[in-house]
């Protein structure tokens, strides 16, 4: 039988003694993605039953001695909420499904708590990986918290403190700036995350923007990552397929210190690209799978990834209807709607797998062709008729694939249909940003059926910009290319790409997008080294775009010889 959370909390009554069930209710890891699907979801009335069973030679009481093994971490603050996670194991020694860990959370205004406006209990398991997820609520607008959490037995035993910050009230006015540090595509065992440490220790943005690819499913010594250069060793050592496969990689991911320091410290929005499930994935595959390879066929593998995200990642699940939903939209005050989109693992049509490039190339503009699917197509068309009704000054709209190149040609349709939305409406001020290609472009939004009425030089004909940053660490299509080579790529891209201003597909790192009422601001940063941990970056470009302008202001604010620094 499949319980609501209605039934369950009516249940409550019978096992107050430890309220187990309502614990569990509280964290938000049973309820997300997959709630009442079977298999995949938690039924967490049997769970509590499991727990308060006498006869299992537990006391059906919570662990005493606890270990926030991964720290902490925020996202998807609205302008009243956020998401708080921790993970909180028994200590030490084995323990097994009977066991169940209760923590506290707390939400002040300072950092040493005097101030506390929120607090509240949950309960986690074995079932859950012990990771615990809340949405403290009733929050102020645009304001910084702090957080954190503790052993309900033992209040003394108590993870770090995290700091968050909502965003503006919607459609309010915003009083400062709203800056973002964007990131894609760290890979573990190809380097150090100097990447998120840096800025995070600079104080440099107030918001985590991640594009994807936050994790890697390959085996990594040699198999897409180079641990003799990095001494980086991930758990499992090999492909990973099964749900327990991805928690254990997720743990690793997340014990590198600058990654964890930059989660406690801002809230992040994140969605993932194709490797948080495989390579190259489409709705019902990836390039390395085509069913049951791995010993796993894909819809189980899939599944498995998609629920150790909803683990470990502080994200919310914005339709309990739709588990593999994660495009959704955030107004930012009356500054910017932040909207968010998955053209990868929702509804994605087949696309290169590497042995069909030609065949898919020839049906690219097939008009049932798509990278969203009709569903989230429709819905995106809807939120810029609702920013542009409403008035919003800017659309920053965070993707994958980089918008303006070869990318989208595997279903051309869906590019254009954003284009036309965007004529229909008139509606400018659009900020594309994208990750996925481990190399930094900056492009004026051009629709490509209409480049006639395109001036490269003055920008008219432009809808606004878009900003592909580089990878974490994950390497350069161009590594096996000397510098030279490089260079001349480069200036051959710009040269024959009009609406391209610049490509530099040398250095690692990160950018930092400014959001301001006069205009957009981007600042691209590279990391010198991340064969070990260090705080070594150079300003390597910037890009603004002005209200109303809808193309990047000339001349660009670029460095040139960074590059050649390496
Ligand atoms: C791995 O790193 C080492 C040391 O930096 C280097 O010599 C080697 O070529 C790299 N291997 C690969 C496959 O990139
Ligand atoms: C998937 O199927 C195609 C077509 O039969 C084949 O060429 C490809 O090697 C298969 N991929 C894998 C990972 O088995
Ligand atoms: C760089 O590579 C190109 C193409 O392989 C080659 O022609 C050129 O001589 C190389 N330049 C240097 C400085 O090694
Ligand atoms: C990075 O640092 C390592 C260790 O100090 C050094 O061997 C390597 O040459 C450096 N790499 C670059 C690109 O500077
Ligand atoms: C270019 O941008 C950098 C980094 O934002 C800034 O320090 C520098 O003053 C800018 N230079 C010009 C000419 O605008
Ligand atoms: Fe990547």
């Amino acid at each position: 039988m499949r319980v609501t959370l209605l039934s369950v909390l009516a249940a409550a009554g019978h096992v107050t003694a430890f309220a187990q069930d309502e614990g569990l209710a509280g964290n938000l890891v049973y309820r997300s993605p997959y709630q009442n699907i079977p298999e995949l979801g938690h039924e967490i009335q049997s769970i509590a039953r499991r727990l308060t069973k006498r006869s299992n030679g537990v006391s059906g009481d919570y662990v005493k001695d606890i270990t926030f093994t991964h720290n902490v971490a925020s996202g998807d603050p609205d302008h009243e909420s956020v998401i708080l996670w921790t993970r909180a194991t028994p200590k030490e020694g084995t323990y097994s499904k009977s066991h169940s860990v209760c923590v506290t959370y707390s939400v002040a205004t300072d950092d040493k708590f005097k101030k506390i406006v929120k607090d509240g209990h949950a309960v986690t398991t074995a079932d859950v990986d012990f990771t615990v997820k809340v949405e403290a609520k009733g929050l102020k607008p645009f304001t910084t918290y702090y957080y954190k959490f503790a052993n309900c037995k033992a209040s003394k035993q108590e993870s770090s403190v995290g700091r968050t910050k909502t965003v503006p009230a919607p459609n309010s006015k915003v009083p400062a700036d709203l800056k973002f540090a964007v990131f894609s595509c760290s890979n573990f065992p190809f380097g150090y995350f100097n990447a998120y440490g840096i800025p995070a220790r600079q104080q440099k943005m107030d918001y985590v923007l991640h594009l994807g690819d936050y994790i890697y499913e390959y085996a990594g010594d040699g198999d897409y990552g180079n641990v003799t250069a990095t001494g980086r060793y991930q758990q499992p050592e090999k492909i990973i397929a099964t749900l327990e496969d991805y928690r254990l990689r997720y743990g690793t991911y997340r014990s590198d210190p600058d990654l964890a320091y930059a989660h406690a410290q801002y809230p992040w929005y994140v969605i993932w690209d194709d490797h948080e499930v495989a390579d190259n994935t489409w709705k019902d595959g990836s390039a390395h799978q085509n069913d049951t390879e791995l010993g796993v066929w894909f819809e189980k593998r899939k599944g498995g990834a998609v629920q150790a995200y909803f683990e470990w990642m502080p994200i919310r699940q914005v339709d309990k209807k739709d588990p593999l939903r994660i495009f959704r939209s955030f107004n930012l005050g009356n500054r910017a709607d932040l909207i968010l989109l998955d053209t990868r693992q929702y509804d994605r049509d087949i696309t290169d797998m590497y042995y069909n490039t030609a065949a898919i190339k020839a049906i690219a503009k097939d008009p049932t062709r798509s990278l969203m699917g009709p569903i989230q197509e429709k819905w995106l068309m809807d939120e810029l008729k609702k920013s542009a009704k409403q008035k919003t000054k800017w659309r920053i709209i965070g993707q994958q694939l980089e918008f303006n190149r070869l990318d989208y040609s595997a279903a051309q349709p869906g590019r254009d249909g954003v284009y036309d939305q965007l004529a229909k409406l008139k509606l400018g001020n659009n900020i594309v940003l994208a990750g996925d290609v481990h190399s930094i472009w900056a492009w004026d939004l051009v629709d490509d059926r209409n480049f006639a009425g395109y001036d490269a030089k003055s920008g008219e004909g432009s809808w606004g910009a878009e900003f592909v940053g580089t990878a974490v660490t994950s390497p350069s299509p161009y590594a096996s290319v000397n510098a030279t080579s490089r260079a001349f790529g480069e200036k051959l891209l710009v040269g024959s790409n009009p609406a391209l201003k610049w490509t530099e597909v040398t250095w690692r790192g990160y950018y930092l997008l400014n959001v301001g009422e006069k205009s957009v601001k981007a600042d691209y940063w590279g990391v010198k080294n991340i064969t070990y941990r260090n705080d070594q970056e150079t300003w390597l470009a910037s890009f603004s775009i002005d209200d109303g302008a809808n193309h990047l202001k000339r001349p660009f604010n670029v460095s040139t010889g960074a590059a050649e620094q390496l």
